[in-house]
């Protein structure tokens, strides 16, 4: 038996309101073809050949532009390029053909789109047309059943570009089908921005989210969400760099990036992702709105005038720095301006009169090496002059250990006010993460605070041959209790990345999956949940005195074996916190043995009910599509509080398992 000493009216220090936050880029098809609502691929025939060898598109293959569309019953495709819709969209369809002759999308990586019947989507194109005529859009699965169709007609002709909006229904469900296009009688017309949303997007918005992956992030009520990346901030050149003003305004005058994902091998069968693209349709306004409907705070990170370092790492000259520097100072004016503000009035146009309330900015993502922190100084120094109110996050390389990462230390010994807080990353193996719950301890507190902006245990050194097991997140989860106790000083964390397109990630593990149907939360995401969604303002004194030997577990295979070493530290794992109005005492409990463990909570104060969360499982357990919940809480009542209160909670801890207690006290 052991006991595990509260003492609520000791309190340690406060626990930071943004511990607990979400990473989002677009990786793993998250954005375009996953959040993000848009059903078209290529909606704008914008994509194109990338400037970074290899060439992503194979020679011999279908015009790049028309790339994920196909032609139906003889009907003429080419790319028109005379008379655009705007700069930004440069390319458009010119069809032409008999009756019944069209386009089809093929959706995001070919595989279409599942409909429900009766669940309505938005279609909108922009169409040019010399003669009145009809199209009709429609559903077909391969086979060429229907799925809902409707006709409209293009009244409007002659030079000019008009835009069209129709709801068109489902007339029953089915897991893959494809939007069609098609002329009702012989003719000719320009087509451009064809799009395709459900109308319950994520609080029903226009331009919108994806419900179902929205809500699985919304559940983890997120402090903060960075974004938009990742290694695609820093680009692969200087036109593949993340450009913000690229992705505000109309979505008929944002121009269309190529993903640095694209050229990430396809991790599981080495298919392509030579369709992978950024329609910006997802942009900083849909980051700054979404951040606000989840109740996050938004922390973008800027380029710091560089590209990948992992890659090509091309430097804007020292003496060019400007423009990377007038974009940040710009997007302040975006995100917080008054509408007398040039910027801040664009901001009002779009729909959001008030200002966002930016706080947090990341200058690079994940960058190292003296090249950036002279890069980081030459920011800072005018950031920090024109607006002491933000607060700056600086890097610390792509590791958090090592010469890199010591370098960024060095440095910031050396300009210990230069920045609010440093980004660490650390993608490890779980038994990492069990050597390392105790590392924040001896961390000097005047340096800038600890931002854990990158993390995941990954259970392989080979990226496709990790999984996104309970032993993962356990070990996690007992890391992120070691987090807890230091969150005066770690200040914010949140896992990477976040969304997995099943089947089509570049990257693995990920925090959530998701297909054209469904979406499912990892163990880890589950961590997240519940460490999230209970946590006090307070770490509360908490002791415990052991008498567990920590034995490394004898029927554990060797991937899923927790060494002695990692073991040292105890086999159970806890941290305390106490809610602002000090009613509610928050527990968290991780039992890292192979065994169930008998404790006994001892807190000063009577406890008069309690909430009881468990997470357990087996080491190797995985959640999936088709059993999203194997590894999830199960939520009960503690038995055995007597209503006038109980200062003595004896439980059970299962094996490997996650206990999370939110305790009423009196
Ligand atoms: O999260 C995936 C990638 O890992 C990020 O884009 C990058 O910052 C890191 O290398």
């Amino acid at each position: 038996m052991t006991d595990i000493v509260i003492n609520t009216s000791n309190i340690v220090h406060p626990v930071s309101p943004m511990l607990y936050g979400i990473f989002f880029e677009d990786i793993n098809y998250g954005g375009d073809g996953g959040l993000y609502g848009e059903l078209i691929a290529n909606r704008s025939f914008e994509y194109y050949e990338r400037e970074v060898n290899p060439p992503a598109h194979a020679e011999g293959a279908p015009d790049i532009q028309t790339m994920c569309w196909e032609t139906l019953n003889g009907c003429r495709f080419t790319i028109g390029k005379r008379f655009p819709l705007s700069k930004a969209h440069s390319n458009y369809a010119h069809l032409s053909g008999e009756a019944g002759s069209g386009l089809r999308n093929l959706g995001f990586c070919g595989e279409g789109l599942a409909v429900r019947e009766g669940q309505a989507f938005r279609f909108s194109c922009y169409a040019r047309n010399p003669l009145p005529m009809k199209l009709t859009v429609r559903f077909a699965d391969k086979s060429g059943d229907l799925y809902g169709s409707k006709t409209f007609s293009l009244v409007r002709c002659g030079h000019g570009w008009s835009r069209y909006r129709l709801t068109l229904t489902a007339t029953g469900s089915c897991r893959q089908v494809y939007p069609e296009i098609l002329l009702e009688s012989e003719g000719t017309l320009d087509l451009d921005l064809i799009s395709l949303f459900p109308e319950d997007t994520f609080l029903s918005r226009e331009n919108g989210m994806r419900r179902d992956i929205a809500e699985m992030l919304q559940a983890l009520h997120p402090a903060f969400m960075r974004f938009p990346g990742g290694c695609i901030v820093e680009g692969r050149s200087f036109d593949n760099m993340y450009r913000w003003k690229d992705t505000i305004g109309p979505l008929s005058e944002r121009p269309t990036n190529w993903n640095r994902w694209q050229m990430e091998e396809y991790q599981l069968d080495g298919r392509s992702s030579a369709d992978y693209f950024q329609s910006y349709g997802l942009g900083y306004y849909e980051y700054f709105l979404f951040c606000e409907d989840i109740g996050a705070k938004p922390v973008p990170v800027m380029n710091a005038g560089m590209t990948c370092q992992w890659h090509e790492a091309l430097l804007a000259d020292m003496n060019e720095l400007d423009p990377w520097i007038e974009d940040i100072l710009d997007l302040i004016e975006f995100a917080n301006g008054s509408e007398d503000t040039p910027l801040g009035r664009k901001r009002a146009e779009m729909g959001h009169p008030a200002p966002f309330g930016l706080e947090y900015i990341g200058i690079g993502n994940e960058q190292w090496g003296q090249v950036y922190f002279e890069r980081y100084e030459a920011f800072e120094k005018i950031l920090s002059e024109k607006h002491p109110e933000i607060k700056l996050i600086t890097c610390a390389g792509w590791t958090a250990e090592g010469e890199d990462f010591d370098t960024a230390y060095r440095w910031m010994e050396a300009n210990r006010n230069r920045a609010y807080a440093v980004d660490e990353h650390f993608y490890k193996s779980p038994q990492w993460f069990l050597e390392n719950i105790r590392r924040y301890d001896g961390y000097d507190r005047s340096l800038p605070k600890v931002f854990a902006g990158e993390y995941a245990a990954h259970t392989h050194e080979d990226t496709s041959k990790r999984v996104c097991n309970w032993f993962a997140a356990l070990c996690e989860a007992a890391f992120l209790t070691g987090v807890e106790k230091n969150s005066d000083h770690v200040v914010m964390s949140c896992y990477a990345p976040l969304l997995g397109r099943t089947g089509r990630q570049q990257w693995q593990p990920d925090l959530i999956w998701f297909d054209n149907e469904s979406v499912y939360g990892t163990p880890s995401y589950y961590v997240q949940l519940l460490f999230g969604n209970n946590l006090g303002a307070s770490l509360v004194e908490t002791s415990l005195a052991e008498d567990t030997a920590a034995e490394p577990a004898a029927s554990a295979s060797q991937a899923t074996a927790i060494s002695p070493a990692a073991l040292a530290g105890g086999a159970i794992q806890t941290s305390s916190t106490l809610s602002e109005d000090g009613k509610t005492l928050y527990v968290k409990l991780v039992n890292l043995a192979d065994r169930n463990l008998e404790v006994t909570l001892k807190t000063d104060r009577p406890v008069s009910a309690c909430r009881r969360f468990t997470l357990a499982a087996d080491p190797e357990d995985v959640n999936s599509h088709a059993k999203p919940r194997r590894v999830s809480p199960v939520e009960d009542t503690l038995p055995g509080i007597h209503p006038a209160g109980t200062k003595d909670l004896p439980l059970c801890l299962k094996r490997y398992s996650v206990t999370v207690l939110a305790c009423t006290l009196i």
